[in-house]
Parts: C-alpha cells; structure tokens; sequence
C-alpha cells in the first residue's frame, strides 16, 4: 500500500464550521489563516503572516462547540467536524477587553488615531466611576478554575451600569472566578465571586459588599448568595440606586454607607430603589 506523506497529510483538507458556514481549511494551516481566506477577520496582535504564532496576546481568542475556554485562532489548528464561532457575544467580549488592556500604552501623537479605533470597536478611552474602578480576574477564557467569564461579564456589567446610573465617586467592582481570587472579591466596595448556579448550572455571582484594604480593612459580607448572571447587573445597579439616594452626600463613601447597615436593610433598599426606579 503507498504511504502518505507528512507533506500529502497537511495538504489534506479539513472540513469544519466557521460562523455557521461551512469551510475547507488544511490540518497545518490555523483558524485565523482558514477565517481570512473566507474573508472573516479575527483581530490579532501578537500573530503576524509568516512568523511563528505564540499565543501570547489572546487577541485572536475564538469559541469552539464543546470547549470550555476560549482558544487562540493564530496558533489553533481545525480538525473535521469542528464548529468555530469568531464573533459571539463571549469572544466578542474577551478580544475586545484584551485590546482594551494592551492599547494602553501608546505614544502621544498616535492617541487620536487610537481613540478613534476603540470608538470604532465600542469602547471607550474615559473613565467612569464604575469601569475606571472594575478589575476582574482572567475568567474561563484562560483560567481552568473559573466557573465564569469574568473579563466579558465585567464589561456586561460596566455597560448596563454606566447606561442607568451615574456616579461622582468611583465605587470599586471587582470580580473574581473561584474561591482563588485573584481579583480579591472581598476587598472591593462591591465583590463577585463566580459559581454555577441552579440545577441547570449556569454561569452566576455571590455578591459581598463593603470589602476594604488599609486603613478601611475589613472583608466584604455576602449579601446575595447565588445569582445567575442575567440578574447580576440588575441587582448590583439596586445596591448603587440605594446609596446615591440615602447616603449623606458625596462625601459618604459607598464602603462607609453599607458598612452602617444590614444585610436585610440592604437587600429591601436596593429592591425599593430599584422599583422606585422604574416607576
Ligand atoms: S481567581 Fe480563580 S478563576 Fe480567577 S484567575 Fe485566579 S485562579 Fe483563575
Ligand atoms: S494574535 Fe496573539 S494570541 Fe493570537
């Protein structure tokens, strides 16, 4: 019987899904070159056109049915079969928050063309009082203990805030995929530790409140236990509506305002702001 050759075998071609559409890629040819031929662009910036791929940006990350964490299209090869989605919320997410963190550092004559770029994306340069202080830790896309996509559901959480509430103080969010906490959940005003949640496990959030560092040490106190996502940004707004209602002026630190109360009282206020809100 006549062997295949190595060569013969990378040439053989592969038959998968990109977007819904079915593509022939090559097993020695990656996602992100498949993705260009067929005129799909996937942002990258540590990839360049014949040079070793060294997965280092996560710029290029891409969704693959069936796996738990977000793969790098410039160094990912197809197999047959694979279904590759490159522009679902979840990757959409991760790719933007990467190039949101490594466009940071840039020269000064370049700034206006670089604003212009994030606008085009739908970010944003400026800081508001809930993204400038939003930290979350690497989340499912790269860390094999999260139970959540903390980067995309940080930036979900910051664009449902920032579009109810406005706030002259920054209050700090941080969130976290597992009891690890890298994003240390428990020293932020507000906390999300990631869990699955319900029967069904879905991706969701404990929620702790007046966690501080320094001279306001002191370890957030739980006051929802388990909340699928969906009603995570909802409830976090109730807690902020509360504050900017009852706290005695700008000067009162949201840390300061939950530390003087109850669990309970916190949980009714925020629901009657929230229904205050809405009327
Ligand atoms: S907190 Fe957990 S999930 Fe997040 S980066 Fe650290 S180890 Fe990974
Ligand atoms: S472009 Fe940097 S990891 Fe793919």
């Amino acid at each position: 019987m006549e062997r295949v050759s190595k060569q013969q075998l990378a040439m053989m071609p592969i038959e998968f899904k990109l977007n819904g559409q079915a593509v022939v890629g090559r097993s020695d040819e990656t996602i992100i070159e498949t993705a260009k031929h067929y005129g799909i662009a996937i942002p990258h910036l540590c990839y360049k056109e014949d040079m070793r791929p060294d997965g280092n940006c996560r710029a290029c990350v891409v969704e693959i049915k069936g796996e738990r964490v977000l793969a790098p299209s410039c160094c990912r090869y197809p197999k047959d079969g694979m279904e590759v989605t490159t522009d679902s919320a979840r990757a959409v997410a991760s790719q933007k928050m990467v190039l949101e963190l490594l466009l940071s550092d840039i020269p000064e004559a370049e700034v206006p063309a670089v604003q212009q770029g994030l606008l085009d994306l739908g970010l944003d340069w400026r800081a508001s009082g809930i993204r400038g202080a939003l930290v979350a830790c690497t989340g499912n896309t790269g860390c094999k203990f999260s139970a959540t996509d903390t980067k995309g559901q940080a930036l979900a959480l910051a664009q449902h805030l920032e579009s109810r509430i406005a706030l002259d103080r920054p209050v700090t969010i941080h969130l976290t995929g597992c009891p690890n906490s890298c994003a240390q959940h428990y020293v932020g005003d507000i906390g999300l530790l990631g869990l699955k949640v319900g029967e069904d496990m879905v991706e969701g959030y404990a929620i702790y409140v007046g966690g501080g560092a320094g001279v306001e040490r002191g370890l957030g106190r739980e006051v929802y236990a388990a909340l699928p996502m969906a009603e995570v940004p909802r409830r976090v707004e109730g807690l902020l509506r509360l504050y900017l209602a009852e706290r005695r002026g700008a000067g009162e630190s949201f840390l300061d305002f939950t530390r003087a109360r109850s669990l309970d009282a916190l949980r009714q206020g925020a629901e009657a702001a929230l229904l205050g809100a809405n009327r």
